[in-house]
């Protein structure tokens, strides 16, 4: 009924000239087929006139909001191309002094949608196919990104060089931690208390413990430590402050370090060791990073003095529960790559990893997907990733239920960005969706390579960290050529030792 009002409401606006002051003076009264009456007079028609001139005022107006900010988008767009087709929308305020100094765009690829396939240039004489598996997180899959060889050696390498344990049975500095914040029962209680019902539920425990000391614990053992420590008296699963009261600060990890923990309840459970890949480096793996700069269509410099790669092997059992591969951005956080251009001593540290390159070194013979338990989600709530026992960060268990999975295959590799983008052309916020873990290996070993690419969402930090290491004086060169012009440079110093 609204939509014939609209459009008989439109059918009488179009048959009106815009000259409207030309108007013979009867005819609005012809056309509504009214009588001759008190409504049909002079002030009716001035009215209804009044009322079409602001209308057409408005839609003037309008035409011109439309028009200027889509001319503001395009020259952005152009600036930021090739850019995703994932952004946020940007606020509009006025450019600040710092984001007037800087120039520079990220690249971004695009991934149109699901499934798409575009060919790509990275070695001479031969196009890859890079496919998108999602959009939320953009993440893409190209096969044959490295030769058997390549994996081979990259394998080799890292058995001469040794790998180690990529998670330690027990995390030090937590109870330091705990002690020098000096919370009381209560201001913990009301962390933990997420939301805020004044109980604790399973699921408000197990990720608080998570983070807490990188055991992984099921809903089942936790009732069991509840059962253990008779800490649930009412035994409703749930604790209300009186119970959590009676518990000491670290009564969960004194009965678990009783009890013993096995390497399969940890969060990560692989070795790992890292693999230099700058000047006098084996020439596969200065290779492999030119490949992933010619991927990325980063800046050479950033992916130069980003972390090293690092070589992963997972054995029989062997799992990472779904994590994210960086931190959030919040105003006290530093990244840990440029905590040497920080200004002031930072609260917490962060990876700041813009992009996960993995390649899998083998073909797996059983489990070890890389999962996405929320890729393309229509929604992102982190409370119902554990709902009803079922907890989807668990790569032990719930792997399928994961929205997407990608199969260990030798030589794929797969990438993704781990922030969004701030809408002009720099990192902006975590994307949430790129959480993933690796499911557990039942048959064989797995052995992927992860290439990290470093930035810092905090675009000033970043080129004072780039100043900084790569010894050049503030105002000898512009800050544009620092990111994206000096392709040939090293780092000097940094990652020396591997
Ligand atoms: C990692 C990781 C996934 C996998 O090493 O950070 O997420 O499939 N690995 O091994
Ligand atoms: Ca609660
Ligand atoms: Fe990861």
């Amino acid at each position: 009924m609204t939509d014939n009002q609209e459009t008989q409401d439109a059918a009488a606006e179009d048959t009106t000239p815009s000259g409207s002051a030309t108007l013979p003076l009867r005819q609005p009264c012809e056309r509504l087929s009214c009588h001759k009456s008190s409504v049909c007079s002079r002030s009716y028609f001035v009215v209804v006139m009044v009322f079409f001139h602001v209308y057409i005022i408005n839609v003037i107006a309008l035409l011109f909001y439309v028009h200027y900010n889509s001319g503001q988008e395009d020259a952005n767009r152009s600036r930021d191309a090739p850019s995703s087709g994932h952004q946020r929308p940007e606020s509009r305020r006025p450019p600040s002094k710092d984001e007037l100094q800087r120039d520079i765009s990220l690249p971004r690829i695009e991934g149109i949608r699901v499934g798409h396939v575009q060919k790509v240039s990275l070695v001479s004489g031969r196009l890859h196919e890079m496919r998108t598996l999602s959009l939320k997180p953009l993440l893409f899959e190209i096969p044959g990104f490295l030769s058997e060889d390549e994996c081979r050696v990259v394998m080799q390498l890292a058995q001469l060089k040794g790998l180690m344990e990529s998670q330690l049975m027990v995390q030090d500095g937590q109870e330091e931690l705990a002690r020098e914040l000096n919370l009381s029962p209560e201001e913990i209680f009301n962390l933990l208390d997420i939301n805020q019902d004044g109980q604790l539920q399973l699921h408000e425990i197990l990720t608080h413990s998570r983070v807490r000391d990188g055991i992984w614990l099921t809903p089942e053992n936790l009732r069991e430590i509840y059962a253990g420590l008779k800490a649930d008296k009412d035994g409703n699963g749930l604790l209300s402050l009186e119970e959590f009261r009676l518990l000491s600060n670290d009564a969960f990890q004194r009965f678990l370090l009783q009890r013993g923990v096995k390497r399969s309840q940890l969060v990560r459970n692989s070795r790992h060791t890292w693999l230099y890949q700058g000047k006098g480096a084996h020439q596969v793996l200065q290779d492999i990073k030119e490949r992933v700069i010619r991927l990325t269509r980063l800046p050479p410099t950033l992916v130069d003095l980003s972390e090293p790669l690092q070589v992963v092997r997972y054995e029989e059992g062997g799992h990472y529960h779904a994590h994210h591969d960086s931190g959030p951005v919040y105003p006290e956080t530093a990244c840990t790559h440029t905590r040497l251009a920080a200004n002031a001593s930072t609260p917490f540290e962060t990876s700041c990893r813009y992009i996960t390159v993995l390649f899998y070194l083998n073909s797996v013979d059983g489990g070890g997907e890389t999962a996405f338990p929320v890729a393309d989600n229509r929604t992102y709530d982190e409370v119902s990733l554990i709902h009803n026992d079922v907890d989807l960060l668990d790569t032990r268990r719930n792997c399928d239920k994961s929205n997407l999975r990608v199969k260990p295959t030798k030589g794929t590799a797969v990438f993704w960005y781990n922030y969004l983008s701030d809408g002009r052309g720099w990192v902006g916020e975590q994307d949430e969706y790129a959480l993933h873990g690796g499911c557990m290996v039942t048959h064989g070993t797995k052995w992927v390579a992860n290439k990290w690419i470093n930035i810092d969402p905090d675009y000033q930090r970043q080129t004072r960290y780039q100043q900084l290491v790569l010894q050049q004086p503030e105002e000898e060169e512009d800050d544009d050529e620092d990111l994206t012009m000096n392709t040939g440079i090293q780092s000097p110093s940094i990652h020396q030792d591997l």
